[in-house]
């Protein structure tokens, strides 16, 4: 089975053809993925801000306890929404080059994410009130809101990409 006989598999699954099909199924599923990208970006701008030495009187770790279960859950609302968005058009978005790079980009998150939780989370208490936090971790908050600035880039561009 070749990809694209894959994505028209996906495409031809009964809750495709629903959000395919039903009149508001789509609108309503771009509206989740506007709150759930307002959830990620917003609150990791502001803790990588933190993680990068801005505002150090605010703790890092209120901030990590405080922000990044709304993050968890913005990521977790743009995951269902997104994987029913593309299904309702599989074999378009899986061709389209802009979702390819925005899937790519996702996937390079994960592994940063699973970078932060070894390497960085468990510090986060050495470097809470007044501390500069080491290069690194100034580097990965700066990976950390490109990352994400590209991805909703390449989310905005799968509209006008070949
Ligand atoms: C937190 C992660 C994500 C962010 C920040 C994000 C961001 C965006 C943005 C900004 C758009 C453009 C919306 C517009 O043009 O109005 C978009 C569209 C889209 N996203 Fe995501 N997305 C995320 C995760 C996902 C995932 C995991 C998938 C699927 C597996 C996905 C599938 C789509 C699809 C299919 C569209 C096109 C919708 C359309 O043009 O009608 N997204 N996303």
């Amino acid at each position: 089975m070749d990809g694209v006989a894959v994505l028209k598999a996906l495409a031809a699954l009964p809750i495709a053809e629903f959000v395919r099909t039903s009149p508001w199924a789509y609108p309503i599923l771009e509206t989740f993925h506007m709150f759930g990208l307002g959830l990620v970006f917003g609150g990791m701008f502001v803790f990588d801000l933190r993680l990068f030495g801005v505002h150090r009187e605010l703790s890092l770790v209120s901030l990590a306890h405080h922000i990044l279960p709304w993050v968890w859950l913005g990521f977790l609302i743009n995951l269902t929404s997104g994987i029913l968005l593309f299904l309702s058009d599989a074999v378009t978005f899986g061709q389209n080059l802009a979702f390819q790079i925005k899937s790519t980009l996702l996937a390079i998150t994960g592994l940063s994410v699973f970078w932060f939780q070894r390497q960085v989370f468990p510090h986060l208490a050495e470097w809470d009130r007044q501390t500069n936090p080491p290069k690194s971790a100034k580097r990965l908050a700066l990976f950390s809101i490109m990352l994400w600035m590209a991805i909703i880039t390449a989310g905005r561009m799968i509209a006008y990409s070949p």
